[in-house]
């Protein structure tokens, strides 16, 4: 099956960022907010990276105004309707992600395939709200998704396997390395990275280090590019709160449960670089 249309659901973060992908590959992408101030900003969003990538020289004037012009932005599920296949990238959180994929089943032809960006959320789970289960998988990119190479392909329980040969060349063709993870909490990455990033925040509430300290020592000792609790702020303190929560519901093991100090930030709204402040300060 080829893919020509593409839908987005969800224009935060990641879906604008997905959306981005989708354009500048070349496919007519139809991203959907719930209300236009949400569409408004995730479009702009959407704009500044290609400005960005148009100065750092990643992109000419010209495949930038393509991009720009192959994206359509909706407050209307049903204007997703024509899409071969639709990425949703909302709120982390089950009910949500099965209404999404309810509502698309009553509305796409029986060809299209919905796939999820969950971070951690059952596949198998999600398919299970459609009459669709075979055709429903996990296309699970990095924030930011323009710049990061990998995209984790999630096969659910019943998925079916010119589902995942669809996905997996559609990944391919926006220029992502695919790699393959069964239906498994967390998948590959934050499998390994939830811990590590909840440890860091453990590390703070401790008193091991100061956090600059704390993101010095992996920058430098380990030559990442952001240190833990930078990356927190970066992914979001909430999502990765949400991403905890889910984990530590399936395995009851201590190393998913999230941090007193983390549940504290995210209820007093320190989401991190999007609410303005997180571990860091970036209101100036
Ligand atoms: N389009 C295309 N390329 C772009 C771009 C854009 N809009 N903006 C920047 N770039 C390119 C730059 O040209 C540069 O490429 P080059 O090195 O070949 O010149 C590269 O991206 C890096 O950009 P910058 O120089 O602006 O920025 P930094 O060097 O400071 O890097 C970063 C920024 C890429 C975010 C880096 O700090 C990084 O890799 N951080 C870690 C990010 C990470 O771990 N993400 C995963 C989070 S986990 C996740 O998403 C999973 C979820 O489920 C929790």
């Amino acid at each position: 099956m080829v893919i020509q249309r593409v839908g987005v659901v969800g224009c935060g973060l990641m879906g604008s960022g997905i959306a981005e992908v989708c354009a500048r590959a070349g496919y007519q992408v139809t991203v959907r907010e719930v209300n236009p101030e949400l569409l408004e900003h995730g479009l702009g969003r959407i704009e500044g990276s290609l400005r960005r990538a148009v100065e750092r020289g990643k992109l000419d004037e010209v495949a930038a105004r393509r991009a720009r012009e192959a994206v359509r932005g909706t407050v209307a599920l049903r204007d997703l309707a024509s899409s071969d296949l639709i990425i949703e990238a909302v709120v982390e959180q089950m009910p949500e992600k099965q209404a999404v994929f309810r509502e698309l089943d009553g509305l796409c032809p029986p060809h299209a395939i919905f796939a999820s960006n969950t971070s951690s959320l059952s596949i198998t789970e999600m398919a299970s709200a459609t009459r669709r289960p075979d055709r429903v998988v996990g296309l699970h990119f990095f924030n930011p998704a323009p710049v990061m190479p990998l995209v984790e392909l999630v096969r659910g329980l019943v998925t079916a396997d010119d589902t995942v040969d669809t996905a997996k060349a559609f990944a391919a063709s926006v220029g992502k390395t695919v790699v393959l993870a069964k239906d498994y909490p967390g998948f590959i990455v934050n499998l390994l990275l939830i811990p590590y990033l909840l440890d860091a925040v453990r590390a703070l509430e401790l008193g091991v280090a100061a956090k600059e300290d704390i993101d010095r020592a992996i920058t430098l000792g380990l030559s990442h590019p952001m240190g833990p609790l930078t990356l927190l702020d970066f992914v979001g303190l909430d999502t990765t709160y949400l991403i905890a929560e889910a984990m530590y519901a399936e395995f009851k093991d201590a190393r998913y449960a999230a941090p007193p100090l983390l549940k504290k930030m995210v209820l007093a709204g320190y989401l991190g670089r999007k609410s303005g402040r997180g571990f860091y300060d970036y209101r100036s």
